[in-house]
């Protein structure tokens, strides 16, 4: 029996994908890279934004024909799309043959759904979560496909509610993990040779808010989750700029095992459309907290997420984004078009025109591409060490890791060096890529 799991969105649903893995390997199923041959398929979906859900609903629509082929395929339909208003029926009208719609925090019951189709006691089952403080679960059996690299979940939902985003709907309210269960977690993984570990939480500064542990900080956390012993290291996403607090920057200026990466996603470099958005930050202080951060952490590498075409955004707030970007020169960005998600604050307002939003996101991307090069050539000369990730899907010949700072490098060296940390020479720079030789 095979299982073929397409996972779409953000690293909380690749580790997500993760757990669901976790569960079908616990059922006696294995995984296969062709649908044709799988006999369940789950897609874990994302609605972020319009066009990740139409590409879902793109391939969920392609699954009929196998499934008029193959009547005891089960196809699953699992993660935040499911989670949207009124969403679950929608799909289910439309594609009849879907098995199971589940949401976002009751993964863990694909199990028993899984059980109830295959022993033909129902054929269709819709559990959405309906809770919005569901309770945080514990001791799920993860199946890792991240190679070196360990995913950590540190707490699930948003309670942020910027205008434009569709996460604190299908995800619900903040719940932390207890203190104690993320450092078992991470010591255990740190045991079984991960070499590095990643922290998850939509606003990972807020951890601990929600739970009665004088511990649960994020800061704490961070010092805690470095104390543990080994050769690993650390990352943590995402942090939001209002919550990213002086305490967490000095805990990672102090460990050599937490990278120098901060994922810090300013969204607008307007004033007006900061506050429309709902994000509770200026420019101004923005920039005074990028400031601080490298004055701190010298070679550290800020990446964000930046969006064009938001309510109201005239030119003057999209040169303000141009400007900002000049200003905090991130080492990367994600730059998205805004797009409209139904129920949100922002889908009443007035949308600015197709044409306008992607000239804005071409100038953007032009902008941020020639300060990455210029960031890139910095590093030439330069020796980094890499933890190798893998060998290079586009150069078989070359193997490639991250620096500390999160910038990919690719290299020559041998196939038995993936998982472990290696010094590299950076020899040149090609726009975000670098490339270097392996010294001893
Ligand atoms: N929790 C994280 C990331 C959320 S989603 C955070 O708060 O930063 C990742 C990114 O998708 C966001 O940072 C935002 O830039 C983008 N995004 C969210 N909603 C969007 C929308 N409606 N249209 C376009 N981009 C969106
Ligand atoms: Fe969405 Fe804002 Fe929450 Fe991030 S902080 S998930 S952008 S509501
Ligand atoms: Fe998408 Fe859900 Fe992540 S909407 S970006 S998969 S939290």
């Amino acid at each position: 029996m095979l299982y073929k799991i397409e996972t779409y969105g953000c690293q909380m649903n690749v580790h997500e994908s993760e757990k669901i893995a976790g569960i079908l390997e616990y059922l006696g199923y294995k995984e296969t890279d062709d649908i044709k041959n799988s006999d369940i398929i789950v897609f874990n979906t994302c609605c972020i934004r319009d066009n990740a859900e139409k590409k879902v609903l793109g391939n969920i629509g392609a699954v009929k024909k196998l499934k008029r082929e193959k009547k005891e395929l089960i196809v699953c339909v699992v993660g935040c799309m499911t989670q949207q208003f009124g969403k679950a029926e929608e799909l289910k009208k439309k594609y009849p043959f879907i098995n199971i719609i589940l949401g976002t925090s009751n993964l863990y019951r694909l199990k028993e759904h899984v059980e109830s189709i295959r022993e033909g006691r129902k054929k269709t089952i819709i559990d959405i979560e309906t809770n919005e403080k569901p309770k945080v679960i514990e001791g799920e059996s993860i199946y890792r496909t991240s190679g070196a690299n360990a995913w950590v979940n540190i707490m699930y939902g948003c309670n942020n509610f910027c205008t434009y985003c569709i996460v604190p709907y299908v995800r619900g309210r903040e719940r932390s993990r207890a203190f104690n269960d993320i450092i078992s977690e991470v010591r255990e993984l740190v045991a079984n040779g991960y070499k590095e570990i990643t922290l998850l939480g939509q606003n990972v500064n807020s951890y601990g808010h929600d739970l009665d542990d004088e511990r649960a900080t994020f800061a704490k956390l961070l010092q805690a989750v470095a104390d543990i012993d080994g050769d690993f290291r650390i990352r943590f996403m995402t942090s939001h700029p209002k919550d990213l607090t002086d305490d967490v920057i000095d805990v990672i200026a102090r460990n050599e095992k937490i990278c120098n990466n901060i994922h810090l996603p300013i969204q607008s470099g307007s004033n007006k459309i900061l506050r429309l958005m709902n994000r509770h930050y200026t420019r101004e202080y923005y920039l005074d907290l990028v400031e601080k951060i490298k004055r701190k952490i010298p070679s550290v590498g800020i990446t964000t997420d930046i969006m064009v075409g938001f309510p109201y955004e005239e030119e003057e707030d999209f040169n303000d984004t141009l400007d900002l970007v000049k200003k905090a020169r991130y080492s990367s960005a994600f730059t998205f078009i805004y797009s409209v998600r139904r129920g949100t604050k922002a889908a009443e307002m007035p949308q600015v025109d197709e044409d306008v939003k992607s000239e804005r996101i071409q100038k953007l991307i032009k902008v941020q591409n020639e300060i990455t090069r210029e960031l890139s050539r910095e590093y030439e000369n330069k020796i980094e060490r890499i933890l190798v990730e893998d060998v290079n899907p586009k150069d078989g010949s070359m193997l490639m890791g991250r620096t500390d700072s999160g910038r990919l490098v690719n290299f020559h060296g041998d196939k038995a060096e993936i998982g472990t940390f290696v010094n590299v020479k950076i020899s040149r720079s090609q726009s975000a890529t670098l490339f270097g030789e392996v010294v001893k």
